[in-house]
């Protein structure tokens, strides 16, 4: 008998230790949340601090923005995995040291590259994710990407690490996670779970266009062990798709959505957020 308790028993923990969203500190369920994309990038340099500066004015609920580790392990913050589309230089960032990529000026408008060589007020620097934290109010909130990890042994760790030392694990006054990590990459959110499962983690996905979203029921019991939610290529989600995952305990938030028409179908479809390059898309 006390073999069938104790076996029941274990049962019930293992159960409880792999359902993946009952987190302590979720992303609130209610209201719309405005995820200023890469910052409130469509009016500054993004990934810039000029950028998350703007985002935060503009009353933003998350900064999102995406790490890569630099060849002497520092995590810096930029898109793309090369230096090529946002600098004047080229090269991948593993392959530059934190001092090199300082020399570079991450200055793009609308497209046009302006390289600005030396610091003035008109650079941009790339910055480090410690600088932002540095630079920003302290009641700020970040959504962060990993991207490219496959380049980057360790870099889960490494983004645990900085965000325990800066105590931005857990929750804020008004009860929203401090910060959320994204990422397309699976491998990288459960890396991450493993590490620290207390993280609000959401996986990326994204459709064809044309497509509709959906996923299979063996995706979304995989999701469910280390996620708290998904954000989708916003085109693809209509309303059964967006009942279901909420049924299924997932808040589902849509990416990149900069048409305010396409924003206000999202809420009334019940979606819990949107990223936008454009944080006053809303705004009157
Ligand atoms: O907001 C979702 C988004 O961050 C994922 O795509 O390429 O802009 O990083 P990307
Ligand atoms: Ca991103």
């Amino acid at each position: 008998m006390r073999k069938l308790v104790f076996i029941i028993s274990t049962v019930i923990l293992l159960s409880a230790c792999s359902i993946g969203n009952t987190w302590d500190n979720p992303m609130p369920e209610e209201g719309f949340l405005i995820i200023a994309h890469r910052g409130a990038s469509a009016y500054e340099p993004e990934n810039t601090i000029p950028s998350f500066k703007l985002a935060e004015h503009l009353d933003s609920d998350y900064v999102e923005l995406d790490v890569h580790l630099t060849k002497d392990g520092e995590l810096i913050v930029m898109h793309d995995d090369d230096v090529k589309r946002t600098t004047e230089a080229v090269g991948k960032i593993k392959d530059y040291t934190l001092a090199e990529l300082k020399q570079l000026t991450a200055n793009e408008d609308k497209g046009e590259k302006v390289a600005v060589s030396g610091k003035d007020e008109e650079a941009y620097e790339i910055p480090t994710l410690q600088e932002v934290i540095n630079e920003m109010e302290e009641d700020i909130r970040y959504v962060i990407e990993l991207k490219d990890t496959e380049q980057y042994p360790g870099v889960e760790e490494e983004l645990v690490r900085l965000l325990k030392e800066n105590d931005m694990i857990g929750v804020d006054g008004q009860q929203y996670p401090k910060a959320v990590i994204h990422s397309f990459d699976e491998k990288a959110l459960k890396q991450v779970h493993k590490i620290e499962p207390t993280i609000p983690l959401l996986q990326l996905i994204s459709f064809e266009e044309g497509e509709e979203a959906r996923i299979s029921e063996e995706e979304l019991e995989d999701i469910k062990t280390y996620a708290s939610g998904i954000s989708v290529s916003y085109e693809a989600l209509t309303p059964p798709f967006v009942n279901t995952m909420k049924d299924e305990g997932l808040a589902v938030y849509g990416y990149t959505v900069n048409d305010e028409e396409a924003a206000l179908r999202l809420k009334a479809m019940g979606v819990n957020g949107i990223h936008t390059d454009e944080p006053d898309i809303l705004e009157e």
